[in-house]
């Protein structure tokens, strides 16, 4: 069986792809834009994404696969959650309960950081500061800024997310 049978990008998202191109100096430029458009449609970027991405920059896979795995903050093995929350445990927010944060809702959603629950709601990460300091501790979950969280606002989030 040929690797086409398997092919995991859509045809959007190869538009998409192929759309940034005129916007860079060179194809390989576009390698990191062009995974997070798979990362957003698939919340992972499986291997053959990586190899498909490859074929349309005209690139080796290994030149992706090094770009993508230098960040950290792509999965390949499985999506992450629905929901993707950042638990900031940089100084402000270790001071203010970030680390307790953290482990509440890794106790309640049983699973430890950088893993998904088993429903496939919500993916518990730390993250290092997000900006927001003077608000410790906070959170990140998808585009929303969470501030000065308490560990009811974690209950109370977690519950959103499910
Ligand atoms: S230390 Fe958490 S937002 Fe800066």
């Amino acid at each position: 069986m040929n690797t086409a049978d398997f092919k995991v990008l859509t045809g959007e998202m190869v538009e998409q792809i192929e759309a940034l191109l005129p916007r860079y100096p060179n194809k390989q430029a576009v390698t990191l834009p062009a995974v997070h458009i798979v990362n957003a449609a698939l919340r992972h970027v499986p291997l053959q994404a990586v190899v498909e991405i490859a074929e349309i920059l005209e690139l080796a896979p290994a030149e992706v696969q090094d770009t993508l795995t230098f960040y950290g903050f792509f999965k390949q093995d499985q999506p992450h959650g629905r929901t993707r929350a950042w638990i900031c445990r940089s100084i402000s927010c270790h001071l203010r309960g970030g680390d307790e944060l953290l482990d509440h809702l890794c106790q309640e959603s049983r699973i430890r950081p950088g893993e998904t629950t088993e429903d496939g709601s919500v993916t518990i990460e730390y993250a290092e500061c997000l900006g927001a300091c003077e608000h410790a501790p906070c959170i990140l979950a998808g585009d929303e800024l969470h501030k000065s969280v308490t560990k009811e606002d974690a209950d109370r989030l977690l519950a959103s997310w499910k």
